[in-house]
């Protein structure tokens, strides 16, 4: 039976981290590492909630660091399925962070993620279908083709097969 389709707010999560000592370096900002594992846990719990599957991260297709996240702000990571392919999901994530204090808030990173179901015999399994209801997600469902087209054109040109 064919899994019913979902829609991106069925996978979104909101993970939320404190910026300690620990995930700084000698400017007082996060290294891009620790927010790229961040990232890439958001990712995969919002990849699991869609297809309900074990996942394995196939690529980061693309992150900005838009701005440095500072010791002590709060950092909150918003994720969701954007599209899906066969196997495969793109999750984006968008990171902003606040200082708690001052109220300010700022946009931090953007990053689109692309995840693969893996099936009890360890390889890929077809996921359910997206459905994007909202105007924000139909755009991001669209933008999110393009960015596969784009990969998998790339992926030929560089195999000279283009
Ligand atoms: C990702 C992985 C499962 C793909 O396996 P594969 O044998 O290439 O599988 P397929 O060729 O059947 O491709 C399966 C899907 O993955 C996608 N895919 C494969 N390589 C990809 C890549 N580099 N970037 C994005 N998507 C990729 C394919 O487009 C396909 O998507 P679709 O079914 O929606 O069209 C495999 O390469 C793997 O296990 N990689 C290691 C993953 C890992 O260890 N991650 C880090 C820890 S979680």
């Amino acid at each position: 039976m064919t899994a019913p389709n979902k829609s991106p707010a069925d996978s979104t999560v909101i993970m939320t981290e404190l910026v300690l000592p620990q995930h700084t370096n000698a400017l007082g900002t996060i290294f891009g590492g620790v927010v790229m594992s961040w990232v890439d846990i958001a990712a995969a719990i919002a990849a699991g909630k869609h297809c309900q599957t074990a996942t394995v991260t196939a690529s980061i297709d693309a992150l900005s660091f838009v701005a440095p996240i500072r010791l002590g702000h709060v950092v909150e990571l918003k994720a969701c399925v954007n599209a899906v392919g066969r196997t495969s999901m793109e999750i984006g994530v968008r990171v902003d962070s606040s200082n708690l204090i001052t109220g300010e808030k700022f946009h931090n990173v953007s990053a689109y993620l692309t995840f693969v179901a893996i099936g009890v015999d360890g390889k890929p399994q077809p996921v359910p279908g997206l459905t994007p209801k909202t105007e924000a997600e139909k755009r991001r469902n669209l933008a999110a083709q393009k960015r596969r087209q784009s990969r998998i054109e790339l992926a030929k040109a560089i195999k000279g097969e283009s």
